[in-house]
């Protein structure tokens, strides 16, 4: 469905073609809602804007723009404000009759987009070999939830996940399973390593103690770039344990399945990646390593950087394998816009690659390669969050804490109710509400910023939180349960929109495209957020001014129709978010 935004825009731009000529076809008619009940649903302010250009009053333009309109459908005749600012105020029938079209519709009147793209979200892209922790808590949950609303309004969109899964860390790992687990490389079918935390910490702890063994380990490395058989099979025993343990956490956070190519995928094409920035005269040596020279990025002498793709020592690095993977996207996966939802640490690194990568010709101007950069988790304090002894607090720790704080809350809850519930019931409460707590606490933040964990706040049943929107869902499926209302059969009702609260909530249930059309182009998934966040107080606000069950026909109808798009509004946007709900708490 064209939302009511869009309509307006289109609106007005016809208005300025007819007022003023094809020249203004392309003129942005500067439409956008307005946060003041006062000056209507909708503004524009482009009257202002043309002042200059066509040399007239702006009210006059204002008023001409308003002669060509044609709205009458949906909106009372406009006014003018100010300046020359044109407020517009949507009919209450119209938007009944806008619900009353998306009342049967699943997507809720959200429209497939007129490009389709396909998409790469780079994500969860951890460095395996090491236990989970909470660094990997951001890539997994904004990645996931670019993924989903991207697929949502129409593109195809690969996951991909660029594993670090190669180079040094992992000779600490083959060296130990070669000393430690020799029978794991002869019968892989029995494979009992037990957990990738214990067994990293073993091997730590030998590369910590022990001379020889660190050196063994270089030399994996190395036996590792060059082929060797028996490490390469080490190799992939060890990834396997990893990603053993990596798919137990994406379970529980609830992450698709995604395309693993990890780094060492790109191990093949990293010669004809250098080769081909060579021919293109890219690359220069600078002590022993080959560079590419960038623009715009100078060292402390005010020199240009270097970015290296080929070490002194002949090895290939993090860039040169972002390097090949952007070639490989662009000429295999025939991609037009690639997201790294990556932390803000790698700022330079991706300005670089993409740098290399568009004199390279790789990326051109119909691809879009952003690094949807992300801040820091940060503890209470406000430092960054560690456990106490100074570690990074492992992802299962972290998740697990949630879950349990909720648990011990609803069981005393469920006592002082006196309410009997399963050991089933609560389980799956607790985990549906802690991770979904986690999952929103960091998605409700604009995601460049650092932001604070803390449990109470995200836990708050009363802030912006998941518990929040959670609750007002189950408010709404606690309405049909007691009047005994099946949603689905109220269709071909009139809906009727006189209270104020009533009109409030309806407008916001409807402009949910608006918000995705806003993420999809800057992917700040607060956005959705907040307009959830929104929708449950407008909601909340509803349900304590206008009686539902008790209410006569056709409000009682009307009523019931306006809370069930109101949950399934919910529902969707939580999905989007990559985020369960639950049909009663
Ligand atoms: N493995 C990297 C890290 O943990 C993130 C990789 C992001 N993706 C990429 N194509 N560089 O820092």
């Amino acid at each position: 469905m064209t939302s009511i935004l869009e309509q307006l825009k289109d609106s007005v731009s016809q208005a300025l073609v007819s007022a003023f000529g094809t020249e203004l076809a392309a003129t942005d008619p500067l439409v956008a809602p307005t946060n003041n009940p006062k000056f209507g649903d909708y503004q524009s302010n482009v009257a202002l804007s043309l002042a200059k250009p066509l040399k007239q009053n702006p009210r006059a333009i204002a008023q001409s723009i308003i002669d060509n309109l044609e709205i009458e459908e949906m909106c009372e005749i406009p006014t003018i404000a100010g300046p020359g600012f044109i407020n517009f105020m949507v009919k209450s029938d119209y938007i009944g009759s806008l619900l009353t079209k998306i009342q049967p519709d699943e997507r809720l009147g959200v429209a497939l987009t007129k490009n389709p793209q396909r998409v790469i979200v780079d994500y969860p892209s951890p460095n395996i070999a090491k236990e989970m922790h909470v660094g990997h808590l951001r890539p997994a949950i904004i990645g996931e939830c670019l993924s989903r609303i991207l697929e949502f309004v129409g593109h195809d969109v690969l996951r991909v996940s660029h594993i670090g899964d190669w180079g040094t860390p992992f000779g600490m790992l083959i060296a130990y399973l070669k000393e430690a687990y020799p029978e794991a490389l002869t019968a892989t079918e029995n494979l009992n390593l037990g957990e990738l935390a214990t067994f990293y910490r073993q091997a730590k702890q030998r590369f910590d103690e022990n001379a020889d063994f660190k050196e063994a380990s270089r030399q994996a490395v190395v036996e590792l770039q060059a082929g060797d058989e028996e490490t390469i099979k080490a190799w992939k025993i060890v990834c396997e344990l990893s990603s053993r343990s990596y798919r137990k956490m994406y379970d529980l956070m609830g992450l698709s399945a995604v395309i693993e190519r990890g780094e060492s995928f790109y191990n093949p094409f990293l010669g004809d990646t250098l080769q081909e920035l060579e021919q293109l005269g890219l690359v220069e040596e600078s002590e022993g390593a080959m560079c590419v020279f960038l623009e715009g990025f100078s060292n402390r002498d005010g020199d240009p950087l270097p970015l290296i793709v080929k070490k002194s020592d002949g090895g290939y690095n993090y860039a040169t394998t972002d390097l090949a993977a952007i070639r490989y996207r662009v000429r295999e996966d025939q991609v037009q816009r690639v997201i790294y939802p990556v932390g803000s640490e790698q700022n330079n690194h991706f300005a670089q690659i993409f740098q290399v990568g568009q004199r390279a010709g790789w990326i051109t101007n119909d691809h879009d390669f952003v690094h949807a950069e992300f801040g820091l988790v940060l503890g209470e304090d406000g430092k960054k969050l560690k456990t106490r002894s100074g570690e990074a607090i492992k992802l299962k720790d972290l998740l697990n804490e949630a879950i349990e704080r909720v648990r011990t809350d609803l069981e005393t809850r469920f006592v002082a109710e006196k309410r009997t519930e399963t050991e089933e019931f609560i389980n799956n409460s607790a985990e549906v509400i802690g991770i979904s707590a986690v999952k929103y606490a960091d998605l409700s933040q604009n995601r460049t910023s650092d932001y604070r964990f803390s449990y109470d706040k995200m836990l708050d049943l009363k802030g912006n939180t998941a518990p929040y929107l959670l609750y007002a869902y189950v408010r709404v499926q606690g309405i049909s349960r007691k009047g005994q209302v099946n949603f689905e059969q109220l269709t071909d009702a009139k809906i009727v929109l006189e209270e104020s609260a009533e009109l409030s909530l309806a407008k916001h249930i409807l402009q949910l495209e608006d918000v995705l059309k806003d993420v999809e182009r800057d992917l700040l998934p607060n956005r959705i957020c907040l307009y959830l966040f929104e929708l449950s107080q407008k909601f909340n606000q509803f349900y304590d001014q206008c009686p539902i069950l008790q209410a006569d026909e056709p409000q009682r109808t009307s009523r019931l129709i306006l809370a069930d798009l109101t949950a399934r509004t919910i529902k969707l946007g939580l999905s989007l978010l990559g985020i369960k709900v639950l049909e009663r708490m």
